[in-house]
């Protein structure tokens, strides 16, 4: 069938709105129209050139829909169903998925080539001669797409999929690098730098854990009033005053744990988290770097002070239970999304969204198909 997608042809570049040909659904396979999707930084990476892409790439890698096709010998799914889509997969039989760590699950390797796990593309450019890549197996950013049923959590019907939408990256992975990544326990003193879509979500996962203080450090001003309804107890525009903040809370020794969710990893952050954080804290580097960047940090201070630089991909979380679990924590009223939506966008205008990204007009920028911009 035919359907219109971001698709990304060269990198750097920018996301230009063609017709698509969508397969048809194979075994395990659900064709989606979608509702909303997440301008998450991720997809801006690619189109930045901070890593190398899959071209053409359709993008998007958080969104909800309903399913309008299901493929032949797939049970459990029916069109109709409410789903949000999971940006990394769960195949529930790796070793990965069998051991609680379903972020990890070995059909995530198929994502790096835009492809399916047997080397296939499901979306094709009408009239050229060349397949398209979809961003994490997804491509949210177009108005149907087919996913695999590994990457799609149902949700009841009644949930506005314009908010829970963001549970399958944003919110999962903020969440999931201050619950699960940094292991925050109640008292500590918690760091988040950054705080766009992933990093007011760390904020909440922070608070949810139990932190007694919550320092969101950002520059820019709209993310620092947000933060501060999230449960950021005190923000701070530079790293430096945070640091300093720490300590003073701390006798002198530094925050529990630090967590990087900046658009892009540098270097500087890390040695700034890595100096924040006290004896066997805990730095989580949430944020993702140009592809061939390095690290370094102190390597006495790493070892005589027991520090930890932990690594974190959707926030350390399993889809398949902790997606529900933030659904039912949202119907509780303790996991806020629709306030992290700041703007929402037709998808004609997914450039002047992420163009909003950078110059700090939106929390999370949201495409909602069929509507017009409240930017
Ligand atoms: N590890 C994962 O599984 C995963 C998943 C999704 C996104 N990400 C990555 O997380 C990062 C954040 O994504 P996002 O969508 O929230 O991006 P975003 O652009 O919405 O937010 C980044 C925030 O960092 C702030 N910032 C920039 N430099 C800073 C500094 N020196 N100190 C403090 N704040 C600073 C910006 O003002 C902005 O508010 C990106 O690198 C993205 O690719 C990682
Ligand atoms: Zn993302
Ligand atoms: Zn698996």
């Amino acid at each position: 069938m035919k359907t219109r997608g971001a698709v990304l042809f060269e990198s750097p570049g920018a996301w230009e709105i063609v017709d698509l040909e969508v397969g048809e659904p194979r075994q395990n396979e659900l064709l989606v129209e979608m509702v909303a999707a997440g301008l998450c930084h991720s997809d801006d990476h690619y189109a930045k050139g901070d890593a190398p892409a899959p071209l053409p790439l359709a993008g998007g890698h958080e969104g909800a829909g309903v399913v309008v096709g299901v493929g032949p010998h797939t049970p459990g799914w029916s069109e109709g169903d409410h789903v949000v889509m999971s940006f990394l997969p769960a195949c529930g039989r790796c070793r990965w998925c069998a051991s609680g760590r379903q972020n990890l699950c070995d059909m995530g390797r198929y994502l790096r080539d835009g492809t399916r796990e047997d080397g296939s593309f499901r979306l094709s450019h009408p009239g050229h001669d060349h397949d398209i890549a979809q961003m994490c197996g997804l491509s949210t950013f177009c108005e149907t797409t087919l996913v695999d049923t590994a990457a799609a959590i149902r949700v009841e019907p009644d949930l506005p999929l314009t908010s829970v939408c963001l549970t399958g990256c944003g919110v999962g992975t903020g969440w999931g690098s201050a619950v699960n990544s940094a292991e925050v326990s109640p008292g500590q003193t918690v760091i988040v730098m950054g705080v766009g879509g992933i990093g007011a979500n760390a904020v909440q996962g922070a608070r949810h854990a139990g932190a007694a203080h919550v320092l969101a450090v950002d520059p820019v001003p709209l993310k620092r009033e947000v933060a501060g309804t999230l449960g950021a107890t005190e923000t701070f525009e530079t790293m430096g005053e945070a640091i300093d903040r720490a300590r003073s809370l701390t006798n002198g020794q530094g925050a529990d744990s630090a967590i990087i969710c900046t658009g892009v990893l540098l270097g500087d952050h890390v040695r700034q988290a890595f100096d924040s954080i006290r004896k066997a804290g805990i730095v989580v580097v949430t944020a993702l770097g140009h592809a061939d960047d390095d690290l370094a940090v102190n390597a006495r201070e790493l070892t005589l002070f027991h520090k930890r630089i932990q690594g974190s991909v959707f926030g350390g979380s399993n889809p398949t239970c902790d997606i529900p679990l933030m659904l039912d924590l949202y119907r509780s009223g303790s996991l806020l999304l629709d306030e992290l939506i700041t703007a929402s966008y037709p998808l004609e205008d997914i450039n002047q969204g992420y163009a909003d990204l950078h110059n700090g007009r939106n929390m999370r920028g949201l495409i909602t198909f069929g509507a017009s911009s409240t930017a």
